[in-house]
Parts: structure tokens; C-alpha cells; sequence
């Protein structure tokens, strides 16, 4: 997707009807030692596409992320809340949005705290870990509303049910997609040991400044879906309903 003669070729081939464009250099630390590269990969791609698709019918759902908040609110954030971003993730992802946003037919999803198959998550290290009697550092200070993929992907494909049904030019066009509900690190890790049997003393609450990251994250990241809900007359279940499936749908349950 950094190859704006590929993007347009695969938009030419496959005449999609719509584009999820999930792709993201999404580690935060990373992109913040490296902002060109951030850009190249989280702003870049988003240009190249909306260029693709601009003589199709095709809408663009953009993933983007909870951090393009700061996180002072200390308050869930509807799709209504101003956004300001604390590090270049952030920075990037808000500028795909505005780059999306320029696109007639986008429309921008965030979700927050991802968990689900097919990539390491918090959710599958803490249980991996207290599976093996391991202890596991958690996250006293921040507070996100995690998001199953599974629950987040049925999310996508309502909001594109929607459009497609009404297309309406006034409607909003970012809707946030998470679970219901908010929790600290310590709290979503909580859940998983009760959930499994084990014990809670395996883990170790610590904050962000201990842990040392190179990106600020904010403090409060959750987010509430009202425009999700108005649009698709959906509610999405509680994050640790989303949990205790995932959890159920794997080996290291009992
Ligand atoms: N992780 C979270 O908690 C979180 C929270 C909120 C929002 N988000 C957003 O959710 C989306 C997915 O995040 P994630 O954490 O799941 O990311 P991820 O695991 O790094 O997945 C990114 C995907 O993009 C692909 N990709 C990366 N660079 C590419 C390139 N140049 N060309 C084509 N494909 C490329 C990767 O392919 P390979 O597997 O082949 O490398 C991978 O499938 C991102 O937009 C992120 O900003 C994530």
C-alpha cells in the first residue's frame, strides 16, 4: 500500500464495492522514533487509495485508532469530541482521517484496545502467561474499552449495510466501534484470571512512566458509539462478554 501504481492496479482489478483500509504501522513507540516512516505508512497509503478509488462508486472505511484523543476528558469520547493527539501515531492517524474525510464515500471507524485471533494481543499474553504461572506487568493508569476484531469487523460491515441503504451526505461520518464499557490494563487483566480460575496475585499493576514507553499514550481513551448506534440501531455487548468468548474459543481455557 506505500506503492501508489500497485493500489491503483488492485482498485482497477477487483472493482470493489468498498475498501476497509485496516492497514497501520500501529506500534506507537515505533512511529515515534520514526515520523517519516509513520507518515509514509499511515498517511501515504490513505492518499494513494482515496486517488484509486475516485472515479468508482466505492466507499473507504478507514481503521483509525482511540489516540487521536489526549485523553484529558477522563471521560468516555463520543464521535463528537475534538480530537488531540499526544504522539505521532496519533498524529498520522488523524491525518489519514482528514485525508479519508476529503473522499465523498469514506467514512472512519476507531476502535480501541484490539483483541482477537490471529495476532498477539494483551488479552492472549496475560492468559498465555498466568497459564504458565508467569507473572504479568498490567497497566494501572490507562484506561481503554477493549475491542474484540470479531465484534469490530461485524461492526464495519453494519455501518457499510447502512450507507449502502442510505446514503444520506449529512449523516455523520466517524463512528466509533468498540465494546461497551471501560478498564484499566489491571481491571481487563482481572477479568481474564477470574475468568480462567487462576489467581490475580500474578499480576503486577505498574503505570506508563514506570514502564518507560517512548510515545505518551493517553490516560483515558475510552470511547462510547453514539453515532454507531444511531445509525445501524446497534449496540455492541460488553467488552468482558467479548472476553470471556474469546477466551472460551481457545486452548489455554479450561
Ligand atoms: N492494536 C490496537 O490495539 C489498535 C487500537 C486502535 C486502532 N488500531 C488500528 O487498527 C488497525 C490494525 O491495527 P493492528 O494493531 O492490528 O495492526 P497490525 O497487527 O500491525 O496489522 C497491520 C496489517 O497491515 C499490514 N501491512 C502493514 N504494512 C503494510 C504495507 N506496506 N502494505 C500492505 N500491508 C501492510 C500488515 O501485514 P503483515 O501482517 O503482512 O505485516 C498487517 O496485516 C490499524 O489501523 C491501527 O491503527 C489498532
Amino acid at each position: 500500500v506505500t506503492d501508489a501504481g500497485a493500489v491503483k492496479r488492485l482498485v482497477q482489478a477487483c472493482r470493489p464495492d468498498a475498501v476497509i483500509h485496516a492497514q497501520a504501522l500501529s506500534n506507537v513507540d515505533a512511529c515515534e522514533h520514526d515520523p517519516e516512516t509513520a507518515y509514509l505508512q499511515n498517511v501515504q497509503p490513505v492518499k494513494y487509495l482515496c486517488r484509486a478509488l475516485q472515479d468508482t462508486p466505492a466507499w473507504l472505511l478507514l481503521v483509525s485508532t482511540d489516540y487521536v484523543f489526549d485523553g484529558r476528558k477522563q471521560a468516555p469520547y463520543t464521535e463528537a469530541d475534538a480530537p488531540n493527539p499526544l504522539s505521532v501515531y496519533g498524529r498520522t492517524k488523524l491525518a489519514a482521517e482528514e485525508q479519508a474525510l476529503r473522499y465523498p464515500r469514506a467514512r472512519v471507524v476507531r476502535p480501541s484496545t484490539l483483541f482477537g485471533v490471529g495476532r498477539m494481543n494483551f488479552c492472549q499474553a496475560v492468559a498465555m502467561a498466568l497459564s504458565q504461572g508467569q507473572s504479568i506487568l498490567a497497566l494501572r493508569d490507562q484506561t481503554t474499552s477493549p475491542t474484540y476484531t470479531q465484534d469490530l469487523a461485524e461492526g464495519i460491515e453494519a455501518v457499510i449495510q447502512a450507507i449502502r441503504r442510505a446514503p444520506d451526505a449529512s449523516a455523520p461520518r466517524i463512528y466509533h466501534i468498540t465494546n461497551a464499557g471501560a478498564c484499566t490494563r489491571v481491571e481487563f487483566a482481572t477479568h481474564i484470571a477470574a475468568q480462567l480460575g487462576y489467581s490475580p496475585s500474578l499480576i503486577r499493576p505498574v503505570t506508563r512512566q514506570e514502564l518507560g514507553f517512548d510515545a505518551p499514550r493517553p490516560a483515558w481513551s475510552a470511547l462510547v458509539s453514539d453515532h454507531f448506534t444511531s445509525l445501524t440501531r446497534r449496540t455492541i455487548r460488553p467488552w468482558y462478554d467479548a472476553v470471556n468468548e474469546y477466551l472460551a474459543q481457545h486452548p489455554w481455557s479450561n
